[in-house]
């Protein structure tokens, strides 16, 4: 039990990181760094009360620096994709860095909240860190000076709690994600196609062939996107589906079945391997289910482990992709003063 501060290495900057290791009473352990305010670890019991690694990581901050993939980490200011790279507040258009196929934004990289080291307050008793913020003005090109924080907790009731909050003094967007890639059986143990999957979502945005939301909101219904009912991640991924075929995979956002602010389980996730089962709740309208379609091939992980596309799940929880360009889809724009917060849990049972 408690919280345990080690070394996580440095960054190219010479920067020192550290890395957070929190245990339950159940011998549940979440390790997280204020490199990114990643998630870098989360040991679970299983049926056979043997404790796994489920999330995919890598080792230290100079591998996550050197590596692709946003493996546990915090997305911010905006998570997800921007068609065109801009957004307009307020009749002014603010350009953000065109870091996919030259012309649009994805989670706000290259420098985005994944690559600073934040700073942080640790609560032993609470069993929780706080990672915290100042994102200047114009940083990755959105308005406002925006106070951020996101908090990580691990409950003796095996939860991860993450708690967004922040405050701009402009009008800007907020919309933050965790990226964590999760795999039931262990992180270096085979693909997430045996994983059952439940999501309360009749609907989800379909994306055009560059994966930005074309606006258009398609029923799950009759479609191998419909998870009303647990099904098994590889039961019709491979199926003749345009939506699929276009993202290599699920690599969608699915609309969520709540309010925006009412924290609702959103989803499950099952593995009659280990027999372990994640809960997912939230306050976010969306989540993003996606299967690692882009994993690069053969990348070296923590432990020697090696992954491959598939190798784990994310379940992002968001606002809708690219939310600022359609006006049907819930927006994303935080007023100036007015406070931003987002829950999101990931249970484990
Ligand atoms: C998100 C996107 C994916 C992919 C990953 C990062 O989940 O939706 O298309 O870019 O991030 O590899």
């Amino acid at each position: 039990m408690g919280v345990k501060v080690s070394s996580f290495g440095k960054i190219p900057s010479g920067k020192e990181t550290s890395l957070f290791t929190l245990i339950n009473k159940n011998g549940m352990c979440l390790e997280v760094s204020d490199y990114g305010a990643t998630l870098v670890a989360l040991m679970v019991p299983g049926k056979d009360h043997t404790t796994t690694d489920v999330v995919l990581g890598y080792e230290d901050a100079t591998d996550y620096w050197n590596n692709d993939g946003y493996l546990g980490a915090t997305v911010g200011r905006s998570c997800n994709r921007n068609g065109g790279a801009n957004v307009t507040i307020q009749g002014k258009v603010y350009e953000l860095p065109k870091n996919e196929r030259g012309k649009n934004n994805l989670h706000s990289s290259p420098d985005g909240y994944d690559r600073m080291v934040w700073n942080y307050q640790v609560d032993e008793e609470h069993l929780s860190v706080r990672f915290y913020r100042m994102s200047p003005d114009l940083e990755q090109g959105y308005p406002g000076n925006f106070e951020i924080s996101v908090t990580y907790t691990l409950t003796e009731e095996n939860e991860v709690r993450i708690h967004y909050h922040g405050v701009s003094d402009k009008d800007t967007v907020a919309n933050m994600t965790n990226h964590t890639y999760f795999n039931l059986s262990g992180h270096q143990n085979g693909t997430i196609l045996n994983h059952e999957v439940w999501i309360d979502s009749d609907a989800f945005t379909a994306i055009d062939e560059e994966s930005i939301p074309t606006g258009e909101i398609c029923q799950v219904d009759g479609t191998p996107f419909d998870f009303r009912k647990q099904k098994r991640v590889g039961a019709e991924i491979g199926a003749d589906h345009a939506q699929l075929i276009l993202a290599g995979g699920y690599d969608h956002n699915f609309v969520l079945n709540k309010e925006k602010g009412e924290l609702k389980k959103i989803a499950e996730v099952f593995d009659p391997e280990s027999g372990r089962r994640m809960e997912v709740s939230t306050t976010c309208v969306g989540v993003q289910f996606y299967t690692g379609n882009f994993i690069t091939e053969g990348v070296q992980g923590k432990e020697g482990a090696i992954y491959h596309k598939r190798s784990g799940l994310c379940l992002e929880t968001q606002f809708f992709p690219d939310a600022v360009h359609h006006e049907n889809f819930p927006s994303p724009i935080l007023k100036a003063g007015e406070p931003y917060d987002s829950v999101t849990i990931y249970k484990f049972i």
